[in-house]
């Protein structure tokens, strides 16, 4: 039967990237799986879930970064600033959805990787100008892009930044079954998916509706803990589906280009 296992040595996992993490979670995230990248504003859901796409480009896979929230430009700025050569990855910037398929025609080279960035803020302007904008035109949008460069060019890793934004430019009217059929979506075409969600601190919630909690196969929780006049960032794995891992709250840092995770379970070192 297609999909089904029968040894956990055939689980192909996806590094997070972060040192001290990866090793406490069987070396990843289980290929395949929905992800949710939970935190409020600021605690590098992006930098982090970039991170990922950015390494996988590099080892020859194809992955999309689709962000409703940020521009391409602004979070090119921020990954400059922290290091990343962006002159290593073959970049390609979807800046209009008449040009998908001259996009999808440059990351088709046999076994090299590609970055696809699809630009919203562009796209966002052509959803207004042809007047489709009702609240089902967004998350078709997305689902047909995902699609299109999965069946054209084997998409294998995709970022969705964040769900918070989407909910903010796509009414749903029954989240739950809406969400479900999201997840499910994303489950047939076998993505390895990471869907950023903004989450309240100290809200003891992951996302929005509760339910995407209950939908997903993982959640990697991050927050800003102050203590007295310092601020520490911390990490956690609070679900991972088929993986024995840590849910230990980890520090962490970006220290010499990367992300590293330390001190699980003990106090920081302040
Ligand atoms: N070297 C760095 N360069 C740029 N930003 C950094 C760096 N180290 C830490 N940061 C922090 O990253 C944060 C933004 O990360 P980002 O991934 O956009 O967060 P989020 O997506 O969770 O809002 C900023 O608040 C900034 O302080
Ligand atoms: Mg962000």
């Amino acid at each position: 039967m297609a999909g089904v296992i029968s040894s956990k040595s055939e689980i192909k996992r996806i590094p997070l990237y972060i040192e001290g993490l990866d090793e406490n979670m069987q070396g990843g995230v289980p290929e395949g799986h929905i992800t949710l990248i939970s935190g409020s504003a600021g605690t590098m859901k992006s930098s982090i879930t970039f991170n990922v796409l950015y390494n996988e480009s590099l080892r020859g896979k194809i992955c999309v970064y689709l962000s409703l929230e940020q521009s391409y430009n602004s979070i090119i700025k921020q990954m400059i600033n922290m290091n990343f050569d962006m002159s290593k990855v073959n970049l390609v910037i979807v800046k209009d959805l008449a040009d998908l398929r001259n996009a999808i025609a440059k990351v088709k080279t046999p076994g090299a990787g590609a970055l696809v960035m699809v630009d919203i803020g562009c796209i966002r302007k052509e959803i207004k100008d042809v007047k489709t904008a009702d609240n089902k035109s967004w998350l078709n949008v997305i689902k047909n892009v995902v699609k299109k460069i999965k069946e054209e060019a084997n998409c294998h890793l995709f970022c969705l930044d964040s769900l918070s934004a989407l909910y903010v430019l796509s009414r749903f009217e029954n989240p739950r079954i809406e969400l479900f059929y999201l997840f499910e979506f994303l489950r047939d075409l076998e993505i390895t998916s990471f869907l950023i969600s903004e989450s309240q601190p100290q809200s003891g919630r992951y996302s929005e509706f509760e339910i995407e909690e209950f939908l997903c196969d993982g959640i990697v929780y991050l927050r800003l803990t102050p203590f007295r006049r310092n601020v520490v960032r911390e990490i956690s794995v609070v679900k991972m589906r088929a993986t024995a891992c840590n849910n230990d709250i980890f520090s962490l840092e970006y220290k010499h280009d990367r992300f590293q995770a330390l001190y699980g379970g003990q106090n920081p070192l302040l």
